[in-house]
């Protein structure tokens, strides 16, 4: 997936980015009963828009990404913003190697879970699980589960609690309110799940 994603920045067709920001991330960060700002992982961070919006509302962020350009536009993007996000390069299946103390209140991953292999998921959710606060909340975007060449292969409700396991409880799985995929992606169904520690 690696590959795919550096390409994809490389030739600048980054779909995902020209999605408005999340009403889901919205509703958790400003909505009526936000979460208190705490520390935040972004995970699959990209080119650092949800991490600086986060960071924007008082978060204390760490953004992870393996694509060394994204980061890159991801650190100009929050000096330009004046706020301060750690960004990491890094796999976010191999979470315990960035040497991360734990205390997340907040995962969000916008759409990089979904192409993960399932050995990967579950690597991971421990690296998650093993940073996440006591009142942690994770919040996932996904397409439907499905073959679609070489964009991601998608993940039910199902898959992401099962991945996450039994100290994580999916909340809800939501058909995402704003979406404007290409074409070869209207079908994609994306949804956004919510999951609290348990
Ligand atoms: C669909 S993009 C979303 C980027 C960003 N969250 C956004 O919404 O703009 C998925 C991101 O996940 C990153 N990614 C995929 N697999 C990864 C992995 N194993 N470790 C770290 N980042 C990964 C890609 O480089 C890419 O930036």
């Amino acid at each position: 997936m690696g590959t795919s994603y550096r390409l994809a920045y490389w030739l600048g067709f980054t779909p995902w980015e020209r999605q408005p920001l999340p009403p889901e991330l919205e509703a958790l960060v400003e909505g009526p009963g936000a979460l208190p700002p705490g520390k935040a992982l972004d995970l699959g961070c990209g080119r650092g828009a949800h991490a600086v919006y986060l960071a924007s509302h008082g978060w204390k962020v760490t953004g992870v990404d393996l694509v060394t350009g994204a980061l890159e536009k991801a650190r100009r993007r929050a000096a330009e913003a004046g706020v301060d996000v750690q960004l990491l390069e890094g796999d976010v299946t191999r979470l315990g190697a960035l040497g991360l103390s734990p205390g997340y209140r907040l995962v969000l991953d916008a759409g990089c879970f979904h192409g993960l292999s399932d050995p990967e998921r579950a690597a991971y959710a421990r690296g998650v699980t093993a940073l996440r606060a006591p009142d942690a909340v994770a919040l996932l975007f996904a397409f439907a589960r499905g073959w679609r060449g070489p964009a991601p292969r998608g993940a039910s409700a199902e898959d992401v609690a099962s991945a996450f396991g039994p100290s994580w409880r999916l909340v809800r799985s939501e058909p995402a309110r704003e979406s404007r995929l290409p074409r070869p992606l209207k079908n994609a169904r994306p949804m956004w799940h919510l999951l609290r520690a348990s």
